[in-house]
């Protein structure tokens, strides 16, 4: 039976997230133990993160108070799941996004569990009534999505199940501060949860206006990123309007109007296909050719942008 008495994390799949959650949970002093149905897995991934975090160390980034070697140390490999979440208060279900395996995992994290420790998943979009259903410990469990790269983009989405106990959602919430994380509460379950609702329908609006020739593949996401994607790595869409007038009441009433009035033309769901396809695949290729080396270099750019920005957010918080 696992206990929460000792107050470990166990990771459940060793791959791109189950990395991250490993040392952001060793960042906050957390004996973390990985686990993976491939022992190789489970090789690289601590070879990887020893790797990472001196690096890391190296650049002034790494996270928390302890040294690299020190979180190291707080890291260790497991491939026998019922020893991995012996003494264990939080497991972190890392396993592709695919429901009959989860529903697996969760199946048999059931058997052999207390009544103590969380049972959290990463999945992206797999509603949690459909993930826990049946589990004696439903209670226990909790959608805990994270944004990639986890180690610099800290938004967590916590997702109940509808018989997920009040107590689950505080400890995660409390968990994830803990860690640097930033985890906000949804309060019911939705297809998609909140961020990608809100990626989706950007991404939708994005392709109409391309497909109906009103700008360009590579203007279109000039006007997020150098446009509203400047403010909204401080502040949100809500904020955003209370600021943009004499406060929210008066947003509503001074552009309330024009809001309806342009939302009311916005077109069906793409189809994501034909032409307009093509023409967006065309485009991106003249900023990054869809080869693996060109690929790889821009997220690595893209992942020192944000180690940048997380680094700015931190010394720029409100007074
Ligand atoms: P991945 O494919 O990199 O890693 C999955 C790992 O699970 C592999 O190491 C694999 O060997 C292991 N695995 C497979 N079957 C297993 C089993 N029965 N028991 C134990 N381990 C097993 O996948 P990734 O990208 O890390 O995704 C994991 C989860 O995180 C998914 O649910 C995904 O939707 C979610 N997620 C992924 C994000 C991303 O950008 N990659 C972002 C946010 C969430």
């Amino acid at each position: 039976m696992a206990s929460s008495a000792a107050g470990g994390v166990v990771i459940i799949g060793s791959g791109l997230i189950g990395r991250s959650w490993a040392m952001l949970f060793a960042s906050g002093g957390f004996k973390v133990k990985l686990y993976d149905i491939e022992q190789e897995q489970i090789t690289n991934a601590l070879e990887n993160i020893r790797k990472e975090l001196k690096r890391l160390e190296q650049s002034d980034s790494l996270k928390g108070s302890l040294s690299a070697e020190q979180q190291l140390s707080l890291i260790s490999g497991c491939s026998n799941i019922t020893e991995a979440v012996e003494g264990a208060m939080h497991i972190q279900e890392c396993v592709p996004e695919n429901l009959d395996l989860k529903k697996k995992i969760f199946a048999q994290l059931d058997r052999i569990v207390d009544d103590r420790v969380i049972l959290s998943s990463s999945s992206s979009c797999l509603m949690p009534s459909k993930l826990f259903a049946g589990l004696v410990h439903v209670k226990q469990c909790i959608v805990a999505h994270p944004v990639n790269p986890p180690y610099y983009v800290p938004l967590v989405e916590l997702i109940p199940h509808p018989e997920t106990a009040p107590a689950t959602m505080d400890r995660t919430h409390a968990l994830m501060r803990k860690i640097g994380q930033s985890p906000v509460r949804v309060l019911k379950e939705i297809d998609g949860f909140v961020l990608n609702r809100l990626q989706y329908a950007i991404i939708s609006e994005a392709w109409r206006l391309v497909e109906d020739g009103v700008v360009s593949p590579c203007d279109l996401d000039l006007v997020m990123s150098d446009g509203l994607g400047m403010r909204y790595a401080f502040i949100g869409p809500l904020e955003t309007m209370h600021l943009n007038a004499e406060g929210m009441l008066s947003y509503c009433d001074r552009y309330s109007e024009g809001m309806k009035r342009v939302l009311k033309t916005f077109g069906p769901v793409p189809e994501f296909s034909g032409a307009t396809v093509e023409k967006v695949h065309q485009a991106m290729l003249t900023k990054v050719p869809d080869d693996p080396e060109h690929l790889a270099a821009r997220r690595q750019w893209r992942d020192d942008c944000l180690k940048k920005l997380a680094k700015l957010k931190s010394q720029l918080q409100p007074e």
